[in-house]
């Protein structure tokens, strides 16, 4: 699916932000472990998240998708062999997550991924996992994965990156494995899975980067997910860079290991303020008022590129609208996303009319640059990239046409269901 679309009017109104995709993944894949029934409102729909949903279903969970909104998983006793290989689409966090479930199991399983998941590392969870006991096959540590399950013992393991989707594939290995596991990162990256796996009763205690668990029996969960902050930042960057915008994002998860936009939005001057904090489901959540803003430019480097490392695409769009020259250093591992997403990026952004230029690790952006747009956009199979453009799009002085913007559908398919609501006066 094509889209064409061209400079808006202010962004105006008020809008739920639907639910987050990590945290979805998480719920649905530590229900498949505990033994009873789990009640799961407010899941996200992105494709990611039912690829991980169709692989539980594989490993012998049922499940319900209720009349009042909320999905049960019933994991019974314990995961089943699957009958055939299990399709992880386009998810990195589903293949890594569920690899160091299924390393642990008494059966053997095989993962696989579309074109794309195909090409990207898998050595950052293979070898933690091999130093634990596990049994891979794998050609050049890439999909498609051959897991013989065996018992696995703890490690103590010092990771070179702070990756969240590493981190929780170790930590859930550690669960079934014998003795302790402790995990180290650099930066501290998400930590759903600690949340989440502490609120299931897992024996697990956190140490400023270092996680330690123990082999853990988890509970059955109640849980209502908080809406993205990495759906919300697209329309954050847009009420940003649209002249009169003034909008509400309601229901944000603002994890501070997901909330660095949020930093990053206040050091460039940006009009926002979160607006009754709450907790739920153990997860920090506000909803947020965000207005057209008289920006400036900022480095982004070190511990806070954890915290916003999928917002970077669309922070090159509001950076280009912002006075002087945003640097972004230390996110070299954005060319392992969905898409090289440095090189993408700056193509696709100099074709707009933006001034930007890519390092080997990040971006160098003067502003305040007019964007003259007038061209096609590609997206890259990658649906971060896809959305960034659209809001590229909202500023440009000529309408913009963007290439296969199905593949939004990934994380958000509500998108233009919901964009077009904030900009239809
Ligand atoms: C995720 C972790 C991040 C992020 C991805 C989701 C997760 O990946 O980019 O979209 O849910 O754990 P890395 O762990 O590779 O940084």
């Amino acid at each position: 699916m094509d889209v064409t679309l061209e400079k808006s009017l202010p962004l105006k109104g008020e809008i739920e932000i639907p639910a987050d995709k990590s945290i979805t993944h998480r719920a649905f894949m530590f229900s498949a472990l505990a033994k009873g029934v789990s009640r799961i409102k407010n899941y996200s729909l992105g494709a990611d998240c039912m690829s991980t949903l169709e692989i539980i279903k594989q490993l012998g969970c049922e499940v319900d998708f209720t009349d009042t909104g909320i999905l049960t998983v019933n994991a019974k006793n314990a995961l089943t062999a699957p009958k055939s290989s299990l399709n992880c689409g386009n998810s990195g966090t589903t293949t890594r997550l569920i690899a160091g479930i299924l390393a642990g199991q008494k059966f053997n399983s095989k993962l696989y991924g579309d074109e794309s998941l195909s090409k990207r590392p898998m050595k950052r969870v293979i070898t933690p996992l091999e130093l634990m006991g596990a049994k891979l096959i794998h050609n050049d540590y890439k999909l498609p994965i051959e897991i013989n399950g065996s018992s696995l013992h703890g490690i103590n393991y010092n990771s070179a990156l702070s990756s969240a989707q590493v981190k929780s594939c170790i930590l859930l290995a550690g669960l079934n494995a014998e003795g302790e596991t402790i995990y180290t990162e650099p930066y501290k990256s998400r930590n759903h899975t600690e949340l989440m796996l502490e609120y299931m009763g897992a024996d697990l205690k956190v140490n400023k980067n270092s996680v330690v668990i123990k082999k853990s029996e988890l509970s059955p969960i109640d849980i209502t997910i908080p809406g993205d902050i990495s759906s919300a930042a697209f329309f954050m960057a847009a009420a940003l860079i649209v002249p009169d915008s003034d909008i509400v994002l309601k229901n944000v998860g603002i994890n501070e290991t997901r909330s660095g936009i949020i930093d990053v939005i206040k050091a460039m001057n940006g009009d926002i303020e979160l607006i009754n904090e709450r907790l739920v489901s153990n997860e920090k959540t506000a909803d947020i008022r965000i207005k057209y803003s008289d920006l400036k430019a900022l480095t982004i480097e070190g511990e806070i590129i954890p915290r916003l490392i999928d917002e970077l695409p669309v922070i090159t769009v509001i950076a280009s609208q912002a006075k002087g020259t945003t640097i972004i250093k230390n996110a070299g591992d954005l060319r392992n996303k969905e898409a090289d997403r440095i090189t993408a990026v700056t193509k696709e952004m100099k074709k707009l009319g933006a001034d930007i230029e890519e390092t080997s690790d990040g971006f160098i952006i003067n502003g305040k640059q007019s964007l003259k747009g007038g061209c096609e956009i590609e997206c890259y199979h990658d649906h971060r990239i896809a959305m960034s453009a659209y809001i590229s799009g909202l500023i440009c002085e000529s309408p913009i046409k963007i290439n296969n913007f199905q593949w939004v559908d990934i994380s958000f398919p509500e998108f233009l269901t919901i964009i077009k609501k904030l900009t239809v006066l």
